[in-house]
């Protein structure tokens, strides 16, 4: 099949009234594992590559190849997207390489610049047949727009879509990156308000600190795609470490990543039903 574009998989789960995991890469096992697990519940599934991962890899080309031809070999709508990117040039690549999906992260700029350059990187994924994912805010920081105390105003939402063009819109409603238990809490009011204020679908970060109750309620609530990061490292790297706690001469990287590969497919597909079944 071919790798689909972000938008088209989120209008119908505007329509169906659910969401999709978007779930990130940083090695081949977590790629293999993401579609393994989609396939498995038999659910399209976003497979997403940030700015950060092509930093740590020192270039997208390898694994952003690697990962859209594992995309076109399945049988489902995959979609494989740039996350979190700030750098246009690396925009403009995963562009070439075939991605049809992109967010770009103007968080850390003032609203005016942030409008400016998200519409000018709108119009040019446009133009390569992709959609794009932005955000609003002027919070700094590592965890920019998304930290617990920061909320998305619905007007400012509602004036950020119309004056960009934007297909779908990452929103601050209590969600904080990199979270290492499930803790946060979602501002579900401030999600409905923002879905009547803003047509495009609404994208949820920092998921892995919510529990599987709040995730389906924010998805009740009008969250349509999920982002979901940290949690497929725990289980990774849980069932890597018992394996090598369990065999302490073991050398062989497959007999160890394969159990982590495993532990990602598995929550993948648990993930995709509670999103796709938030009731
Ligand atoms: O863009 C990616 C996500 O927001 C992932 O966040 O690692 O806290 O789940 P997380
Ligand atoms: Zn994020």
């Amino acid at each position: 099949m071919t790798v689909a574009r972000g938008v088209d998989l989120l209008v119908v789960a505007q329509h169906l009234r659910i969401g999709y995991g978007a779930f990130n890469v940083i090695q081949l096992e977590h790629a293999e594992a993401i579609i393994a697990g989609a396939e498995a519940v038999e659910l399209p599934v976003i497979v997403q590559i940030s700015e950060n991962a092509v930093k740590y890899h020192g270039g997208l080309g390898p694994l952003g190849t690697a990962t859209l031809i594992m995309a076109r070999d399945s049988e489902l709508p995959i979609v494989v997207h740039l996350d979190h990117a700030e750098d246009e040039d690396l925009i403009e690549e995963a562009l070439d390489l075939g991605f049809k999906s992109v967010m770009f992260d103007g968080s850390k700029l003032s609203w005016e610049e942030n409008l400016a350059r998200t519409a000018a990187i709108t119009k040019l994924c446009h133009d390569a047949g992709a959609s794009i994912e932005a955000e609003l805010g002027e919070v700094g920081g590592k965890d920019g727009a998304h930290a617990p105390g920061v909320r998305t105003s619905p007007e400012q939402a509602a004036l950020f879509v119309a004056a960009t063009g934007v297909d779908s819109l990452a929103v601050a409603v209590g969600t904080s990156h990199a979270m290492a238990d499930r803790s946060a809490v979602v501002d579900l009011e401030l999600i409905a308000a923002l879905e009547a204020a803003v047509p495009v679908p609404l994208v949820l970060h920092g998921s892995s600190g919510v529990d599987d109750a709040g995730l389906q309620a924010a998805v009740r609530a009008g969250i349509r795609k999920v982002n979901i990061g940290t949690r497929l490292n725990q289980v990774f790297t849980e069932a890597v470490r018992d394996r090598l706690a369990a065999d302490p001469a073991l050398s062989d990287p497959r007999k160890y990543l394969g159990p982590g590969r495993t532990a990602i497919q598995a929550e993948v597909a648990r993930m995709l039903g509670l999103l796709a079944k938030p009731r």
